[in-house]
């Protein structure tokens, strides 16, 4: 018989700074009216200068090892989705299992961008279904302000920093993760990418005076792939939960704009009630935003043992997962 595998806990942390919109007018030349308009984003959490992702990341473990009831020593394996990593290496996940005194689990970073959480998911399930792990720490985490181009307003008002967490491990049978479904699209990386500070561009004065180790995004591109594959990897995720989209209790889309969010319902013909928002108080947190709107969801008594949820995300690489999942708490 096969393991059944999903969430046994949940945490997240955001920084406590607020950058609202009325403040980024101070910034660049842009606009409440703007942001709200084409975004839906009304302000976004931004790390203190002594906070980076790791410290984030290790916030909202403990937040969900103790909602789990799991002891950092019982944890096989930690795994950090992020596109803003501490350093290039040691890997984020090696800087939060120290931390926590995990001694007993090995540790890795996932790079899938804003689908980074929702890949390490996957992996995560497949690994504890395997029979080769039983708990698993995974952790979507950014501290983006750090790579944003804060004199670009094509991109700097789009964008928080965040934390989310969650335990995986065996649930009750029935429950859990049901279907998953991941992809890439290699060609689309040049969308949206940090062009310097890896082994193609190194830093150096020049990309520095640049901005090239900042986000670059063609933001249309990214809208128009966004719109079309996250109705895509859902309907394929629900294909294999044999679920049909009206069976579905919430749907808990990547967070990155208001715009994307609605077609993506539309297209899976879900009304808003049955979709998780908060982009207007976080902005796009990129691996963080999924684990971060599950969390919230939970503490607002709004999973209930048995509800049929979806997480699905899209991000830089291209990249895009989508995970149905019976709730098992
Ligand atoms: N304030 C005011 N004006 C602005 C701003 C701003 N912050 N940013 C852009 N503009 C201007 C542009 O310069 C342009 O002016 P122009 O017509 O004079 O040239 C005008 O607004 C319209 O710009 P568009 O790019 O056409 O605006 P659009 O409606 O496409 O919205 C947006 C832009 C919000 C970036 C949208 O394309 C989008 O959301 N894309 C997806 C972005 C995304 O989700 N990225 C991350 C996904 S993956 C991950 O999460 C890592």
């Amino acid at each position: 018989m096969t393991r059944a595998v999903g969430i046994l806990g949940l945490g997240h942390y955001v920084p406590e700074k607020i950058i609202t919109n009325t403040d980024m007018e101070k910034i660049v030349e842009t606009s409440d009216e703007w942001i709200t308009e084409r975004t839906g984003i009304k302000q976004r959490h931004i790390a203190a200068p002594e906070e980076a992702t790791s410290d984030l990341a290790y916030n909202a473990a403990v937040e969900a090892l103790k909602d789990a009831g799991v002891a950092p020593e019982e944890l096989d394996l930690v795994i950090v989705g992020t596109a803003s990593s501490d350093y290039i290496f040691p890997s984020t996940a090696c800087l939060v299992q120290a931390r926590l005194g995990a001694k007993n689990a090995a540790a890795f970073d996932l790079a899938a961008g804003c689908s980074g959480f929702v890949y390490s998911l996957a992996v995560a399930s497949q690994m504890v279904k395997s029979g080769l792990y039983n708990k698993i720490l995974i952790i979507g985490a950014e501290t983006l302000s750090r790579i944003m181009n804060w004199t670009d307003r094509n991109t700097c008002v789009l964008f928080g920093d965040g934390a989310g967490a969650a335990v995986v491990g065996e649930v009750e049978e029935g429950y859990g993760v049901l279907g998953i479904d991941m992809g890439a699209d290699g060609n689309g990386g040049k969308f949206l990418l940090q062009p310097a500070g890896g082994s193609r561009n190194p830093a150096s004065e020049e990309t520095v005076a640049a901005k090239d180790h900042t986000i670059h995004m063609n933001g249309q591109e990214v809208f128009k792939f966004a719109i079309q594959i996250m109705g895509k990897t859902a309907k394929r995720a629900l294909a294999k939960a044999n679920m049909k989209p009206e069976e579905l209790d919430m749907l808990f889309p990547h967070q990155a704009n208001y715009r994307i969010i609605t077609s993506a319902a539309k297209r899976l013909k879900l009304p808003m009630d049955k979709v998780w928002v908060n982009v207007d108080k976080y902005a796009n947190t990129s691996a963080a935003s999924i684990p971060i709107a599950l969390c919230e969801a939970q503490k607002a008594g709004a999973l209930k043992k048995g509800d049929n949820i979806i997480l699905d995300g899209f991000g830089a690489g291209l990249t895009w997962a989508a995970i149905v999942l019976k709730w098992s708490k």
